[in-house]
């Protein structure tokens, strides 16, 4: 986790490194810190805390220069304070870094012997001691960051100035990443695109274990061994205005209000109405590998792994293929058994979630097919897969992820078709079914966007409870799961989803007239299972908040609360059910008062274990 910025060219460094953390907020907002050098100097300012508060530290000192660092954190090592706020310092060089150096204990102790003293609790403050040690006796900087990160083991991004070396950085990576822009006369390196989008759209993409060295107005990329390596930058497209909140008072809510457009892209160019199939182009596996596959893995952490636990709806429904869901972080320890004849598909919005990272690494090592569904095209889950197809949902900064989890649903469903259609287990006819259905979904997520009025009455009306109950069977079990989550990570309430037949098994207990009971009841083959469920919760004094679809109003009566959404075929349901949900837990935190966008103990990228 955390976000780093660097800047070599004409312009005050630091007016571009703050405007390039302030859109890498989202990686982290423990800290912040910047570091510019000039004239043989290195000036540092840092501050606990959001990046207003090193806004504040800097119209009271200011730095200047033409060459300059900064960093926004994510605690790993060391509590957030000023002292462990990034760069860190040592004897003229100064360093920027995300990720976890696994070895700095054992490196800090080296390095004590040799006489070096350690100002932070951090990993990081070692690096800068490393590379000082060996410039001390070399005089050579460059030559010092290569014998230095080769010392180091663990996962790294890296920016590095030198007192002694005017308008030149040094930037690593190795398992975080990190992306490098070019203007015109002038370099930018950062942890993430939008970082750099105002000021050039010409973007080069690390490798781990390339490291690239800015100076004299040019850039070179080798290897850690010092071997040039040919790179050629990709013109972006992506507008910055995509990635502001356009008029919305959140993130979350401008996210939440895009999905009709992040949907519709996502299909976009993806279904062949008449031949009855879904296009994929990424996909990379021919009808004969999709016939071979006896089984597939889905893996993923959070909302990803609320969407994946709908995949396995979705497959097992319409391709015949036995799927087991698996969260990230167990599937990595858990000795899985991938033969050569499994599909292992990771989800994952930011695509850099070091659990998922791994759970890719293991499934490959182990033999078969890695596809990954993710948001970020160019980030380390997609490019380390045999096959990609990315959702089209655009940044995602608010925490809370919204708009990916309803377009990873999309993108399973596409998958599914095109599987389905392989093996011939979903007929031509069938897929066409599902087409038309997807087709029209961006429309009805709009019509199901206009409960919102509803929904910031219902929010004020339970803002108080301590705790909230999600019931939901089949595939709306995953959507009640992802419902609590939502309240859970931005508004603090306790929550819980359950299948709603285990209700009874324990969680009954809870229920007496303050505890409110969002109940998923679409109409479908469970839905009278369901009411039986939700008329357990009513005999204990509960509070029910339904959500159903146009069929199912007519059995809702004497519900506290109803929301209806519009009829889809349940394969879709949970996309329109959990929209309700993701504005029930955004009212509820905007009326709590709550930090919506950044909420506390969260990051938006989980880059480390
Ligand atoms: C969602 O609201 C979360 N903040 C979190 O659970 C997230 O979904 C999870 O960390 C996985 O992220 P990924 O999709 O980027 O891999």
């Amino acid at each position: 986790m955390c976000g780093i910025v660097g800047y070599v060219g004409v312009q005050e460094a630091t007016t571009i490194v703050l405007d390039g953390l302030r859109r890498l907020e989202y990686r982290g907002y423990d800290s912040a810190g910047v570091a510019t050098q000039q004239n043989g100097c290195i000036e540092i300012r840092r501050a606990e805390g959001k990046l207003l508060n090193l806004e504040k530290v800097l119209s009271e000192r200011p730095v200047q220069g033409n060459c300059g660092i900064g960093h926004t954190r994510w605690a790993t090592h060391g509590r957030p304070s000023e002292t462990n706020a990034h760069p860190h310092y040592a004897g003229g060089i100064v360093v920027v870094h995300n990720g976890i150096i696994e070895n700095f204990l054992e490196l800090k102790e080296i390095l004590r012997g040799k006489g070096h003293n350690f100002n932070s609790e951090t990993d990081t403050e070692i690096i800068a001691h490393l590379v000082e040690d060996y410039y001390k006796t070399d005089k050579d900087f460059v030559g010092a960051v290569r014998k230095a990160l080769a010392k180091v083991r663990g996962a790294y991004a890296v920016a590095i100035l030198c007192e002694q070396e005017p308008a030149t950085m040094v930037a690593a990576k190795q398992g975080s990443p990190l992306v490098v822009g070019q203007g015109n006369g002038e370099h930018f390196v950062a942890s993430d695109i939008p970082a750099m989008l105002s000021h050039t759209r010409e973007i080069t993409f690390l490798e781990d274990g390339e490291m690239v060295v800015f100076g004299g107005g040019g850039m070179e990329v080798t290897d850690l061994a010092g071997n040039l390596i040919e790179k050629s930058p990709k013109t972006i497209t992506w507008d910055p205005i995509m990635a502001e909140k356009g008029g919305y008072k959140h993130f979350m809510l401008k996210e939440i209000y895009e999905q009709p457009r992040a949907i519709a892209d996502t299909l976009a160019g993806r279904l062949t109405e008449d031949e009855g199939d879904a296009y994929l182009e990424g996909l990379n596996l021919s009808d004969q590998q999709l016939q071979a596959v006896d089984n597939i893995f889905i893996v993923a952490c959070g909302t990803s792994w609320h969407a994946a636990l709908v995949g396995k709806f979705l497959l097992e429904k319409h391709c015949r293929i036995p799927v087991d869901v698996d969260i990230a972080s167990e599937f990595r320890y858990r000795d899985p058994i991938v033969q050569s004849n499994t599909l292992t598909l990771l989800l994952s919005q930011s695509g850099e979630t070091a659990d998922t990272l791994a759970a890719l690494r293991e499934a490959k090592a182990k033999g078969g097919q890695v596809v990954s569904i993710c948001n970020v095209v160019e980030s380390s889950i997609p490019r380390e897969s045999d096959g990609v197809i990315c959702t089209h949902a655009g940044p995602e900064i608010g925490v809370a992820s919204t708009k990916a989890f309803t377009t990873q649903l999309v993108a399973l469903t596409l998958l599914t078709m095109r599987i389905g259609r392989s093996r011939n287990s979903l007929s031509a006819e069938n897929c066409r079914d599902l087409a038309q259905e997807l087709l029209k979904l961006p429309r009805k997520v709009e019509a199901t966007l206009e409960l919102n009025d509803q929904i910031e009455a219902i929010a004020r009306e339970f803002m108080a409870a301590q705790d909230f109950l999600y019931l939901g069977r089949g595939n709306q079990y995953p959507a009640a799961l992802e419902g609590a989550l939502k309240l859970k990570e931005i508004s603090y309430i306790h929550a819980e989803g359950y299948p709603a037949g285990e209700l009874k098994h324990g969680p009954i207990a809870l229920i007496d007239e303050q505890m409110p009971v969002v109940v998923l009841v679409p109409e479908n083959a469970t839905s009278e299972k369901v009411l039986s469920n939700m008329k357990e919760v009513q005999a204990r004094a509960g509070k029910v908040i339904a959500v159903t679809d146009a069929n199912g109003e007519s059995f809702c009566d004497n519900v506290d609360s109803l929301l209806v959404v519009p009829k889809i075929t349940d394969d879709l349901m949970p996309i329109l059910t959990s929209i309700p949900l993701q504005l029930l837990a955004y009212h509820i935190a905007v009326l709590k008062g709550t930090d919506v966008d950044q909420p506390r103990n969260l990051a938006k990228s989980v880059t480390v274990e």
